[in-house]
């Protein structure tokens, strides 16, 4: 399961002009609503869409790196639902949210009958009602589909969703040396281990990182399970990019 195809955003030769265009214009995000939108509910033509479920995911909800406290779950960039539709049916209280609202209108039909609720939603700017909501939050693949000047802010926000013993499950690209991260054009972009140290400004500590041993690219797809210790406040702390206060 750990070699799964990586089809994520790669070989659709639209894609890199259309993040640039969006980069450019000043709205890393915007490039997604364009794309789900000009799929006209064909999976094919959404490059990262498989239509099921991660195995990541899947794989870590039948043997879970650890437990969470409860039922409530958040899917953070839900795309076309399916990882929200799985924590669904196996009894979560699921938030399922993206930023475009194509995708969601889309996953709420494709999962009609399953109890999700379904939002537009930017992960950079959540509402507060989300902030240290839930007991397992899964961000798949959303990250790293994100350019760098966004990406600690949305590590930043995606781990505050994280209620106190609550747990977050990340699945990205991480590169394994600087030659394989130079050698490689996104999106989807990879991540270097250190950049990931960032979801330990929202108060989280990391429990687990999986990858397969190795891929000629140099480049893997890891799961990362991270976790917010009891007492640890998901408001506190200083943003990255912010100051610390002088008193
Ligand atoms: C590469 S896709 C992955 C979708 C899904 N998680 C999956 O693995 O199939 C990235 C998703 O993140 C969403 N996204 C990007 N930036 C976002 C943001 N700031 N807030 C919420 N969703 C975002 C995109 O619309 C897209 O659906």
């Amino acid at each position: 399961m750990w070699r799964r195809r990586r089809r994520a955003l790669r070989g659709a030769p639209d894609v890199p002009t259309l993040a640039a265009e969006h980069l450019e214009a000043g709205d890393p995000t915007g490039w997604f609503e364009p794309l789900y939108a000009s799929a006209r509910r064909d999976l094919d033509a959404v490059p990262w869409a498989e239509g099921a479920a991660h195995p990541y995911v899947t794989d870590w909800l039948d043997d879970p790196v650890s437990t969470p406290p409860g039922r409530r779950a958040a899917v953070v960039g839900c795309g076309l639902g399916d990882d929200a539709a799985e924590l669904a049916r196996r009894g979560y209280d699921v938030v399922a949210f993206d930023v475009a609202p194509s995708a969601v209108a889309w996953a709420r039909e494709r999962h009609r009958g399953i109890d999700v609720d379904w939002r537009v939603v930017d992960a950079l700017e959540p509402p507060d009602e989300l902030i240290g909501a839930f007991d397992l939050v899964l961000e798949v693949r959303t990250v790293p589909s994100l350019p760098g000047v966004v990406r600690e802010a949305a590590m930043d926000a995606i781990g505050r969703l994280v209620a106190e013993r609550g747990v977050l499950v990340v699945v990205t690209l991480v590169a394994t040396s600087t030659e394989a991260a130079d050698a490689w054009s996104g999106p989807p972009w990879v991540q270097a281990p250190s950049e990931l140290a960032t979801y330990r400004s929202s108060g989280l500590v990391r429990l687990a990182m999986e990858h397969p041993p190795s891929d000629p690219s140099g480049v893997l797809e890891a799961r990362v399970t991270w976790q917010r210790p009891a007492g640890a406040d998901p408001r506190g702390g200083p943003r990255p990019g912010g100051t610390l206060p002088l008193a």
